[in-house]
Parts: structure tokens; C-alpha cells; sequence
């Protein structure tokens, strides 16, 4: 899976080794096809952007219009006329007629980005467009009716914003058809080895450059770490890997996370003190012998700077037998 910014998937193109992460694709998978609302939660950088657009992209208004609507740092009548549209002559400067964010998104997808930062006057405002699709343009009284389907997301505990007022509860059960989770990058570690071998070689081939893999030093300080930014840092260590790294393997020097930068920074030194690695199996984990197997492969392949070859010979397995366990086809 390459490492760029802006890049899209549909939900078939996302896998994990995770079993909250997979519950929460095909759940995604499921709800896609419906008509529900679907409400993300996650940490900052963990993919909800990316999982909303997937999920837009694997429901039947995949040909239609996807609407990305972030009203943090909006003022009130700004969201109202961005997300409504207005009349020629609603306003002062309302020069001509503009179709709102509901308008353009007709038959396809509005998704809100950072749900909890709406106001209140503005949670008020979207209740009725989000129930019923029923809204008017400013400067106008006939009510029009569109047909949106709608994904929202926050990185913030959304119910508790609804326990001290902070949120509007009845906003809350609008938005709130099917909640999906997604989990920090560190509760999904037996993912980072597939992330790292993609994130190297989609960046490795965007830069021109011939890397064919990783040390096993700087491959441990990866797989150690507690990726506070999660999806997005970790694209970021190893943009900056594949930019410091002059021969074809990617050594620990070139592996400089974000709390080294900063390291003069005591807030940011607060925020990203190590969490204890979870050192045994839990009840509710995945305990299957393929898993193990599973994970075992993925680290005998980072090992081996994921050259195929060499994975398949230390495993005793040919290499199209390997090919499918990294598919995650046997
Ligand atoms: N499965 C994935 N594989 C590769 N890159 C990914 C994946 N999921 C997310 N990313 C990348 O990680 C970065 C963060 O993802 P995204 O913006 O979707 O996170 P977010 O949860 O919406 O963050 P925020 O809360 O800050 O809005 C993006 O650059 C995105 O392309
Ligand atoms: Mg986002």
C-alpha cells in the first residue's frame, strides 16, 4: 500500500492481520451498501478520512459527487452558506447564486470531518438537513430535498461531549447508525510490517530511488515504537527514511521519529511518553495458529528486507505458497 498523501481506496483494497481492525472493514463493508449514517472514531491519524472515502467508494453512489465538510474554525453563517448555499442577494456580496455543500452532494456522500468541533448554533442548524435532507438556501423559503448519504468523524469521545452537554444527543443518534472504531496504529502492531514493507517501496519508486529494504535494527525501532501520530507519523518516518537513505537498505540512522525532532519540545515530550507494550495474549485476541503464522511470516519477510526469495527459503516454503500467506490467501 503505498505511503501518499491524497491516495484512495476502496474498502477490498484495505486488509489487516488486526482482529479489531478487520471487524471494523467488514463491518464498513457491510454498511457501505446501506444507506445508514456511519459515524468514525479514532485517533488522529488513524484513517478515518481514508476509511470514509473508501467506504463512499465501495456503496452505490461510488459515481457520484464525495463531499469533504470540515467546520472546525468556521464561523457560524459561514457553514450555513457553505453548507446550503444562498441566493443572489441573501447578503451583502452574494453576488449570484451558490449551490451549498448538501446541493453538490445530491445522490452521493457529504462526510463531516471533525463532528465535535461544531458549535452548537451549528448542530442545531444540520439536525434537520441531516435527518431529512430538508434544507433552504439563505435568502430563500422553498425548502429543497436532496438525497445524502452521511459519514462523520471525530478523534474526540463524542458520547461523553453528549454527557456534559458538549454535543447535542439527538445530533448524536442522527449521526450514529453504525459507529465504526478504528484502532490506534499501536493495538494494530501486527500490521506495521506489511505498512513499513508498502510505505518503503510505494515512496522508494515515488523518489526514484532503489531500496530494497530495511536493517533489522532500524526495522525493530519501527515496530518498538508507540506511534502517538499513528498512519500519518508513521508515513512521515519513513518519507523521511527513504529521503536520508543513500544506499539500498534503509539503516537506523535514517529511522528519526517525530519526539526526536522535537525533543527540545517539553509539551510534545508529554504527550508521547511510551506506553508499556502489552507483553502477553488476552482472551478476547485472536488465538488461532493461522494468526501466529500470519505474523510470523510478516517478520521473517521485514527480516529478510522483504526480498520474497530469501523469506520463502528461511520459512521452507515455495514462494508462490508465500505470495498467498502475504495476500492472506492461506
Ligand atoms: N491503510 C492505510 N495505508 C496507508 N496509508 C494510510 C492508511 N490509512 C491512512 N493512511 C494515511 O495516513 C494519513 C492519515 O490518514 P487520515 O487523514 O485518513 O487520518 P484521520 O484519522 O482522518 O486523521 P485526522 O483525525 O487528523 O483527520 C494519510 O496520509 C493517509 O493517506
Ligand atoms: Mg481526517
Amino acid at each position: 500500500m503505498a505511503a501518499i498523501d491524497n491516495i484512495t481506496f476502496r474498502l477490498d483494497q484495505l486488509t489487516s492481520m488486526n482482529t479489531m481492525m478487520v471487524k471494523t472493514l467488514e463491518l464498513a463493508e457491510k454498511a457501505a451498501k446501506s444507506n445508514l449514517p456511519i459515524l468514525l472514531l479514532g485517533e488522529s491519524g488513524t484513517g478515518k478520512t481514508l476509511l470514509a472515502k473508501a467506504i463512499h467508494l465501495s456503496s452505490l453512489r461510488e459515481n457520484n459527487t464525495f463531499i469533504s465538510f470540515n467546520a472546525s474554525a468556521m464561523t457560524d453563517t459561514l457553514l450555513e452558506s457553505q453548507l446550503f448555499g444562498y441566493e443572489k442577494g441573501a447578503f451583502t456580496g452574494a453576488s449570484q447564486l451558490t449551490r451549498g455543500r448538501f446541493e453538490m452532494a445530491d445522490h452521493g456522500t457529504i462526510f463531516f470531518d471533525e463532528i465535535a468541533d461544531m458549535s452548537s448554533v451549528a448542530q442545531a442548524k444540520v439536525l434537520r438537513a441531516v435527518e431529512y435532507g430538508e434544507f433552504e438556501r439563505l435568502g430563500s423559503e422553498k425548502t429543497r430535498t436532496v438525497d445524502v448519504r452521511i459519514i462523520s468523524a471525530t478523534n474526540k469521545p463524542l458520547l461523553s461531549l453528549t454527557k456534559t452537554g458538549d454535543f447535542r444527543e439527538d445530533l448524536f443518534h442522527r449521526l450514529n447508525g453504525v459507529t465504526l472504531r478504528i484502532p490506534a496504529l499501536r493495538e494494530r502492531r501486527e500490521d506495521l510490517p506489511t505498512m513499513i514493507a508498502g510505505q518503503i517501496q510505494g515512496l522508494s519508486a515515488r523518489f526514484n530511488k532503489e531500496i530494497e529494504g530495511i536493517s533489522p535494527d532500524a526495522f525493530e525501532k519501527l515496530m518498538d515504537y508507540h506511534w502517538p501520530g499513528n498512519l500519518r507519523e508513521l508515513n512521515r518516518v519513513i518519507e523521511r527514511a527513504v529521503c536520508f537513505c543513500d544506499g539500498t537498505t534503509i539503516l537506523l540512522d535514517n529511522i528519526i521519529m517525530n519526539e526526536e525532532v522535537f525533543s527540545y519540545d517539553q509539551e510534545i515530550k508529554n504527550i508521547t511518553q511510551p506506553e508499556e507494550k502489552p507483553s502477553t495474549l488476552n482472551l478476547e485476541d485472536d488465538l488461532s495458529l493461522d494468526k501466529a503464522i500470519n505474523l510470523h511470516v510478516n517478520h521473517v519477510y521485514a527480516l529478510h528486507n522483504f526480498n520474497k526469495s530469501k523469506t520463502a527459503e528461511a520459512l521452507g516454503i515455495s514462494r508462490t505458497r508465500l505470495d498467498r500467506k502475504l495476500a492472506g490467501q492461506d
